[in-house]
């Protein structure tokens, strides 16, 4: 009886339980478990993969230059298509180089240099591919190293670069390769994908909740399934509260009644929630951020006070960023609102 008890204490404080090891504590980010493998499960930025799944088909790679924002697929894109094109061969012919790599010109010298010299074996008319990821941050005298590098082992080798700010990379290799842009997904194709992964996770959730998730990502894929994964981790099901305590910004309803008191005149309400939201410790561009995409999405504001709003909101922002970052700041900004729609209202009183 009580070796019993011992056994089962032992169970208990020793390594993982297979529940752990499945569930809390052990999960693998999301974003990794449900990278795409092939270029047909790559969602959104139709156009640009036509021509990857294209390049993939006969095997002709031009020299590539991926370029887009954030979490749209560029990384997940470049090793499916080695994948498709090489085969087997994948682990051998793929040299993949990121920012957390020295990549300086010693790199472009030895390391890229000794793998386009190796001999692999590759599938018949098939190159080695040097994947060089977040190439926009590689240094100037590394990237002019590079290029005659590309031509020197173009018989052999093709270079596939992944980057946000495309015009990061010097000229010279921007007419040695062909640009396929990316960008932001849009809502309908990031729910797509959240919805398979709810399925797959076996998650509930609220319609509110996956909207709020998709407010907050603005078509990055990444950023939404990070934000899903982190609310799954307090349990319970997934709605519109958690995401926004989870992602730490403010409660986009409440900058929508700001907002909806601004419109009516209503001076006093707006700037005493615009304080509340400033205590909670918010910062400002936190706020102009959110008070620009609530702006934005309103359905409730006709179409020439939201340019107006988004205009002076904008001037804003861009204060906030040089530095004016005080809640003055955003009791100015409530001002000037309540002002342009008492103009407004004045203008069609008087039609
Ligand atoms: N178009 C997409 N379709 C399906 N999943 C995607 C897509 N884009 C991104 N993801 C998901 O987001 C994760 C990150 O994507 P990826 O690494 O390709 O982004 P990236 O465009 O390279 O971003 P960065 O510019 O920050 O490097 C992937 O693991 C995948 O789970
Ligand atoms: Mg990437």
């Amino acid at each position: 009886m009580s070796a019993t008890a011992t056994t089962s204490t032992s169970a208990n404080s020793g390594g993982p339980t297979k529940k752990q090891k499945k569930g809390g504590g052990y999960q693998t980010p999301w974003v990794e478990k449900y990278r795409p493998k092939t270029l047909d499960d790559v969602v959104g930025n139709e156009e640009t993969l036509v021509r990857l799944r294209a390049i993939a088909k006969d095997g002709n790679v031009p020299n590539l230059i991926l370029s887009g924002p954030p979490g749209t697929g560029k990384t997940t894109s470049v090793h499916a298509l080695a994948r498709e094109l090489l085969g087997d061969a994948y682990k051998n012919g793929v040299l993949e180089l990121n920012a957390s790599d020295a990549r300086g010109i010693d790199v472009v010298r030895n390391r890229i240099k000794s793998f386009a010299m190796n001999k692999v074996t590759l599938p018949p008319g098939r190159h080695k591919i040097i994947i060089l990821d977040e190439a926009d941050s590689m240094t100037g005298a590394a990237q002019q190293a590079l290029r005659r590098t590309m031509e020197i082992y173009s018989k052999t080798t093709r270079f596939c670069l992944a980057c946000n700010i495309s015009t990061k990379i010097i000229e010279a290799i921007q007419s040695r390769a062909a640009i396929l842009r990316y960008s932001r997904l849009t809502n309908e194709q990031v729910l797509s994908c959240l919805i398979k992964v709810a399925a797959a996770e076996k998650v509930s959730y609220t319609n509110d909740g996956l909207e709020a998730l998709l407010f907050t990502a603005e078509g990055d894929m990444r950023h939404a399934l990070n934000n899903f994964q982190a609310c799954t981790s307090r349990g319970g099901v997934v709605n519109q509260s958690t995401v926004f305590l989870v992602c730490d910004q403010p409660h986009p309803k409440i900058l929508g009644e700001i907002i909806a008191a601004c419109q009516q005149g209503n001076t006093g309400p707006a700037v005493r929630q615009m304080k509340d939201l400033w205590k909670t410790g918010y910062a400002a561009s936190d706020i102009i951020g959110t008070l620009f995409k609530v702006t934005k999405s309103s359905k409730d504001l006709p179409e020439a006070l939201k340019l107006e709003y988004l205009r002076e909101i904008g001037f804003t922002h861009m204060r906030v960023i040089d530095g004016c970052n005080t809640l003055l700041q955003l009791l100015g900004l409530i001002g000037r609102l309540c002002q342009i729609a008492a103009v407004d209202q004045n203008n069609k009183e008087s039609q």
